[in-house]
């Protein structure tokens, strides 16, 4: 038998065809097709790869493969050459040999320009720029050019050192925002590559591109404008293939034009400003317009007035060329930031803004990154002004204190065009819940239409969710997606509202794990690891922000700097990406190995050692009144120390370096010996005593067997001793859970989990957030706000609680010895108040549901484990109980084996498929479940 897999589950490098490749050996995955029957495994594959669609097997033919294998499958065909698209057909067969074969012609990946020389195309701007303080009119560019015919095909590869936004004949060229994106831009630069063969046409074209300053030379995090260089530039180069084979290239160079045109100033952190009076005629379409704009130039009546210039707009003129940076050009690895969806304001209320102005607010109902769309009808001259913010003060204003430097503010001039005016800013966003516009004509009054939300990230597919019967639990799940949502945007950010929105590395590495549950962050976090080799200095030390905005290429510290391995690993978990260990295991190595030499006595950042001893447990309420919390901060250093040591040994074990794996375990237990030496009691005293202390010793595994019950004592009588809450900052959250629920203390953490005063997770929820908190007090009813010097309010750290509601309330929970859930385990640990939870969760092989219902008498479970797996599952039932799947008993139904039962707790093996247990049990005679079986689980 045959039949077709669907193009839609077939991934080259973790994305959907994508373009400009330059890795030589991709790696291929595809998803096996999930039909009513269980136990689909693949026998066998063949992938064949052509230069045409659906053609002979040209590039490669792996033969029929004997194996399971179905992601990560590299590419072992005939190298291959810039500018070529490689079509890619699997065959797969299955257990009962049926065989499945892909959609001829439908995927593919293209390479792209691999040589430097392959580059013709010079960089080119604008001769203005701004200086230290301000930036300058964005540079609008054009090329025209004719065509003796429509053409067959067309690439246009494009950069920019700044951001562009690039359009042929008037049509805006994809849909991506902020390309290139963010990477180190002294060493490297992105660039991207469009199909536009639709977008030309016979006859005169006309490629454009507006720049603007981005991260290159706009502010980036409080310390100031051109943190890479002085004016944006674009590097673009289009070539078009004629019906002939004929090849024209068009590259920007000194023959394109450059004019100022409406875009006035634009900055990240410090908004947009848009006199749309400077429009430029017949811009950007096929036949613009060589006239100027009107020559009004717009005067904000404001202070912070982003019209500088008094004189008219120039006429076009030649734009300027600058010399080669001499930096890689380098292939776009992850998805580009997109709009996603746009919300409307739940409300608009009537507001004076400081200067007595009238303003209206507007409330979008929840805390998101982006920009909005505003839509007006004014006389041409009116200045509107939009303010954005995260939550409003005691007197209804916006609170803007918490954005420190960032004016996140825009402003849009009016052409006054009778038909009304629709703009959306193109090279800013903003953190926001509140939006408030002002300067509107006298007596006007906005509708939900004047100004409407538009939410940018990174285009990451949704790949899980968590529900459960408790409302405020899924608020915070809400929260936790959201707080995902706007963080990840091009790198993985602290927060994106104030002048940071940088990629902090402890912050990246506390919420990866969670990060993964909700989003395909394969690509992202592959783009990112080479950011993070980039940013590693001469000593193999890590920086604390990636890309490093000082290049200083010093130590990022404890829990910081180790994302370098932990973020790698965990993506090697996830989605069994081992190309991913094999490019940085150099540089990861480097940067363990750099850690020995900020160690004495097998302490990291020993006291007595000369050097920054890192960020500590950055925001804990753990009682030591201080920003880094009270643990000692070499006990930190060590602990993560001992776990990276560890990590390093199974990446070495899994690419088969043996003596490298067993040098670091051992080195590992060293660092053990060391933290047990400096920091344990013989009476399982921690030192520092915080909770952190404990959550570490315990995690890591950092202390021997029979003193983890006086460690777990110690840490339970400090969670009760403040009423039943944690002290945690962003060190020890991520595994405060986790170390409980494996120490036998699930109530307590549970009882943690459903804790509303703060500090805890549903304080927040309680008093109305839609995103999750930089601070367990970033706004209480005793104290009001937070340091604002301090206190955003997307911040994603503590979401990373997200993983313990997937792994633990729902159950799912992967296979270390088989990555990317090729096994893995379903183990739900019903608790607390909860009758019920799901999660579902997209890994490589397909989607894996738990979901559970309990009542005093039933435990019902529907749970999927994907084609090409296998799960273990484990669920507590009473002794007593009868547990069928569907209507046939559990342990004579199809795909169960192994079924037994031990301590209340129900263990069998499942092969892929859709399951339906039921464990029923008499109300009255039901065996309670012993408390030890829910921890053994
Ligand atoms: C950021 C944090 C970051 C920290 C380092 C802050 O300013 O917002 O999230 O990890 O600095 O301690």
């Amino acid at each position: 038998m045959n039949s077709t897999l669907l193009p839609a589950l077939l991934l080259c490098n973790s994305l959907a065809n994508p373009l400009g490749v330059h890795d030589p050996a991709p790696r291929l995955a595809w998803q096996l097709v999930a039909d009513d029957r269980r136990g689909i495994v693949q026998t066998a594959y063949q992938i064949k790869v052509s230069t045409r669609p659906g053609g002979p097997a040209d590039l490669w033919d792996s033969g029929r493969v004997s194996s399971e294998q179905s992601v990560q499958v590299r590419y072992a065909g005939k190298p291959l050459p810039s500018r070529t698209r490689a079509y890619w057909q699997v065959t797969y067969w299955d257990d009962q040999g049926t065989a499945v074969t892909s959609q001829p012609g439908a995927s593919f990946w293209e390479t792209g320009l691999l040589r430097r020389d392959d580059w013709s195309a010079q960089w080119i701007g604008a001769p203005w720029h701004g200086d230290q303080r301000r930036g300058a009119h964005a540079p609008y560019l054009r090329k025209r050019f004719e065509l003796p015919a429509k053409p067959v095909s067309a690439r246009l590869y494009i950069t920019a050192l700044g951001l562009y936004q690039a359009y042929l004949n008037g049509h805006q060229v994809g849909s991506d925002v902020f390309t290139p994106g963010w990477t180190d831009y002294i060493k490297r630069v992105q660039y991207q590559v469009y199909d536009v063969t639709e977008l030309l046409v016979s006859g005169q074209n006309t490629l454009a591109g507006v720049l603007g300053d981005g991260w290159y030379c706009g502010h980036v995090s409080a310390e100031g404008r051109e943190r890479y260089g002085r004016q944006p530039r674009l590097l673009a180069q289009l070539e078009i293939t004629g019906r002939d084979g004929q090849r024209v290239t068009i590259v920007s160079d000194g023959t394109w034009q450059v004019a100022r045109g409406a875009i006035v100033e634009n900055d990240l952190l410090m908004g947009e400003s848009y006199d749309a009076r400077q429009e430029l005629a017949g811009w950007p379409g096929a036949a613009p317009d060589d006239r100027t704009a009107a020559v009004t130039t717009s005067r904000i009546p404001d202070s912070e007035s982003t019209a500088r210039d008094a004189t008219p707009p120039d006429l076009w003129e030649s734009a300027m060329v600058f010399p080669d940076p001499g930096i890689e050009l380098s292939p776009t690895l992850a998805r580009p930031v997109r709009a996603h969806e746009t919300l409307t304001a739940k409300s608009i209320v009537k507001t004076s803004t400081d200067e007595r102005r009238e303003g209206f607010i507007f409330d979008f109902g929840q805390n998101l990154v982006g920009n909005v769309t505003l839509r007006v009808k004014a006389p041409a001259g009116t200045t509107l002004r939009l303010r954005f913010a995260e939550m409003l003060d005691a007197s209804g204003k916006l609170y803007t204190e918490n954005l420190r430097t960032a004016r996140a503010t825009d402003y849009y001039t009016c052409k006054g065009d009778p038909a009304g005016e629709v703009w959306t800013p193109l090279f800013t966003f903003h953190g926001f819940r509140y939006a408030e516009i002002s300067g509107l004509p006298d007596k006007a009054t906005p509708d939900t239409a004047t100004l409407v939300a538009r939410v940018l990230h990174t285009d990451l597919p949704e790949s899980g969710d968590f529900t459960c019967s408790d409302p405020l639990i899924n608020q915070l799940q809400h929260n936790i997606q959201w707080g995902e949502r706007g963080n990840y945007l091009e790198v993985p950010t602290d927060c994106p509202q104030r002048d940071e929105r940088l990629g902090w590395t402890g912050d990246a590495q506390a919420f990866i794990r969670t990060g993964i549950w909700n989003r395909d962050v394969a690509a992202f976090f592959t783009k990112w690891q080479r950011d993070l080799a980039d940013a590693q200095g001469s000593t193999g030390a890590t920086p604390p922000v990636i890309p490093s905005t000082d290049r200083s290429g010093n130590d990022g510290g404890p829990a910081w700097a180790d994302a370098m391995v932990i973020c790698p690993w965990t993506v090697y978990q996830c989605y069994a990406d081992r190309a991913l260990l094999e490019q940085h295991f150099d540089s990861i190595r480097r940067y363990v190995d750099f850690i020995a030499t900020r160690t004495l006595t097998g302490i990291r950042l020993h006291p007595d050692l000369p050097h920054w001893q890192g960020f500590g447990d950055w925001l804990a309420l753990d009682g030591s009144g201080k920003v880094d919390g009270g643990t000692p901060k070499d006990l930190i250093g060590t602990a993560f120390y001992a776990h990276d040591l560890r990590l390093l040994a199974a990446m070495a074990s899994v690419l088969g370096q043996d003596e490298l794996a067993r040098r670091y375990s051992a080195q590992a237990e060293q660092i053990k010996a060391a933290f047990v030496r400096r920091f344990v009691t013989q009476d399982g005293l921690v030192a520092g005593n915080t909770q952190t202390s404990y959550v570490l010793a315990l995690h890591f595994d950092l202390v021997p067997p029979e003193l983890r019950p006086k460690l777990t004592a110690a840490l339970v009588r400090d969670i009760r001793s403040r009423g039943t809450k944690l002290s945690t900052g962003f060190v020890g959250t991520p595994y405060l859970l986790h170390v409980l629920t494996a120490e036998g203390q699930l109530d307590l953490a549970y009882e943690l989990l459903m804790q509303k005063e703060w500090p805890s997770w549903l304080y927040a929820v309680t008093q109305g957030a839609t995103t999750i908190w930089e601070r367990w007090d970033g706004w209480t009813k005793e104290k009001g706000f937070q340091d604002p010097g301090m206190n955003s309010f997307n911040h994603y750290a503590y979401g990373a609680v997200g993983d313990w509601l997937y792994r633990v309330v729902a159950g799912v929970e992967l296979d270390p010895a088989k990555p990317g859930y090729k096994h893995f385990f379903l183990q739900p640990r019903p608790g607390s108040r909860l009758t019920s939870a799901r999660a579902h969760h997209r890994s490589p092989y397909g989607e894996i549901v738990s979901d559970w219902k309990t009542s005093p008498e039933t435990f019902e479970w529907e749970v999927v484990v994907p084609p090409n797996t296998s799960a273990t599952a484990r669920f507590p039932v009473p002794a007593n109980a009868t547990v069928v799947d569907g209507n046939t008993p559990a342990d004579s139904t199809m795909g169960v084996t192994q079924v037994r039962r031990e301590g209340g707790v129900l263990t069998c093996e499942l092969a892929s498929g859709r399951y339906r247990f039921r464990a029923t049990w008499p109300k009255d005679e039901a065996t309670p479940v012993p408390a030890d079986a829910r921890k053994t689980l």
